[in-house]
């Protein structure tokens, strides 16, 4: 592994806006890091799609994060941190972190009742990858999982306050509510972005667990462990690109980032 620069930014990626919750996170927690986002806007959802689909996207946009010189990479999307870490890991000579293990951890210590619930894309819900990981380290846990294919769309076109979404959320939600669950990990980084209409729905005695804030502290740890956390007092830049329409991601950026995105530039991904 070459030496690599402490002060390089760190690339975060996700299928479209639902990574920005990972991003403010780690802005909020690390505020000495700069960030490089990454935004597949052109073929958002992945949720919907093959295991293969999305490591063969993935390693496209680690490849354009490195033309960065990206120290480290979050991937700030469940379905990716599901179907294609452990495979890009293996491929790469820089540190590399996900949203599950950190969602699952936070979960596992929000429970009292060992029953957890875990909304999330189709494929992250199929993996079962949040169920084996936290039955890993406590197999008396139950863990619930349900499919809501559509808040990926509904959020992406900002209807996070709107009937429809409202609706929709009703019926994805109605057979957790009778699970008798104390947690509920919103397992899709888009879905913090839905949290007050999740947590209204779901009352006030079920945890909602956004595993964002649980991945700064891992990526955070990470960094220093391997010697690569930026030095204190250094100024952090922050670029967005995306793969289509930069204009509509900014817009809603700057609706839930703390301060103006600035400009967003388009990549052509497929020729990474
Ligand atoms: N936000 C991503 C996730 O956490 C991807 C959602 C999608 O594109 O379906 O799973």
């Amino acid at each position: 592994m070459d030496t690599l620069n402490n002060n390089a930014p760190i690339g975060v990626f996700d299928s479209g806006v639902g990574g920005l919750t990972v991003a403010r996170e780690i802005i909020r927690q690390l505020p000495n890091e700069s960030i490089v986002y990454f935004g597949d806007t052109a073929r958002v959802p992945y949720g919907s799609k093959s295991k293969d689909t999305i490591i063969r996207f993935s390693r496209q946009i680690v490849n354009f994060l490195k033309t960065k010189n990206v120290k480290a990479i979050v991937f700030a999307c469940n379905t990716a941190s599901a179907f294609a870490l452990d495979t890009i890991e293996r491929e790469l000579d820089i540190p590399v972190i996900g949203v599950v293990k950190p969602g699952a951890i936070t979960a596992i210590h929000s429970t009292k009742n060992k029953r957890i619930g875990i909304i999330g894309t189709e494929g992250t819900i199929k993996s079962e990858m949040y169920t084996s990981y936290i039955q890993s380290i406590d197999k008396d846990i139950e863990v619930v999982g349900k499919a809501c294919p559509l808040f990926v769309p509904l959020v992406e076109e900002g209807m996070l306050d709107d009937e429809v979404t409202k609706e929709m959320a009703t019926r994805y939600l109605k057979e957790l509510q009778n699970e008798n669950i104390d947690s509920l990990i919103l397992g899709c980084t888009h879905y913090p972005l839905l949290r007050k209409m999740v947590g209204k729905i779901m009352g006030p005695d079920v945890c909602l667990v956004n595993p964002a804030y649980e991945t700064a502290i891992g990526l955070r740890d990470m960094l220093s462990e391997t010697g690569l956390s930026a030095d204190e007092g250094a100024v952090p830049s922050y670029e967005f690109y995306v793969s289509d329409d930069p204009l509509k991601f900014k817009q809603f950026a700057n609706t839930i980032m703390p301060t103006d995105i600035g400009i967003v530039k388009e990549v052509n991904i497929e020729n990474y």
